[in-house]
């Protein structure tokens, strides 16, 4: 079994459909390990996606990250990093595939509804950000 991370960006909480975005992935077979809805800071958004920080959107995304609350969520499946980025969806949603979380909930490619891991091992650090090692080991079994 492999993890992932996802989260459920300040968007599509917005819209009201984080039920509809956990059923996707229930349905898709992947087993919630963890879940909360937490506001995440200006200084946790900024370390989380500190590998775009030269990048031009990196202010308007970290700005968007800590604009109201987001779910964090654990995740476990068979080739679950690859599965799931498959289920969110292309980033920009004018490219997303019919059918994926982002072609059905994203409004723009900055404002995209969802996050996935892009690695097993950043899967890890991802997880290990909003979630202890107690709160995950608790609920897999
Ligand atoms: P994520 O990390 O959130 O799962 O998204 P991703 O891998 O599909 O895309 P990535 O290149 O890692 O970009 C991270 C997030 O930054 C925002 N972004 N905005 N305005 C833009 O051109 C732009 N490009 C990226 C999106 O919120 C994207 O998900
Ligand atoms: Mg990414």
């Amino acid at each position: 079994m492999e993890r992932t991370f996802a989260m459920i960006k300040p968007d599509a909480v917005r819209k009201n459909v984080i039920g509809e975005i956990l059923a996707m992935m229930t349905q898709a077979g992947f087993k919630i390990l963890g879940v909360k809805m937490i506001r995440i800071t200006k200084e946790q958004a900024s370390a989380f996606y500190a590998v775009h920080k030269e990048r031009p959107f990196y202010g308007e995304l970290v700005d968007f990250m800590s604009s109201g609350p987001s779910v964090v969520i654990a995740l476990e499946k068979d080739n679950a990093v690859a599965d799931y980025r498959t289920l969110i969806g292309a980033t920009d949603p004018a490219e997303a595939a019919e059918g994926t979380i982002r072609k059905r909930f994203a409004s723009s490619k900055g404002e995209n509804a969802a996050h996935g891991s892009d690695s097993v091992e950043n899967g890890k650090i991802e997880t290990a950000f909003f979630f202890s090692e107690a709160e995950i080991a608790a609920n897999a079994r």
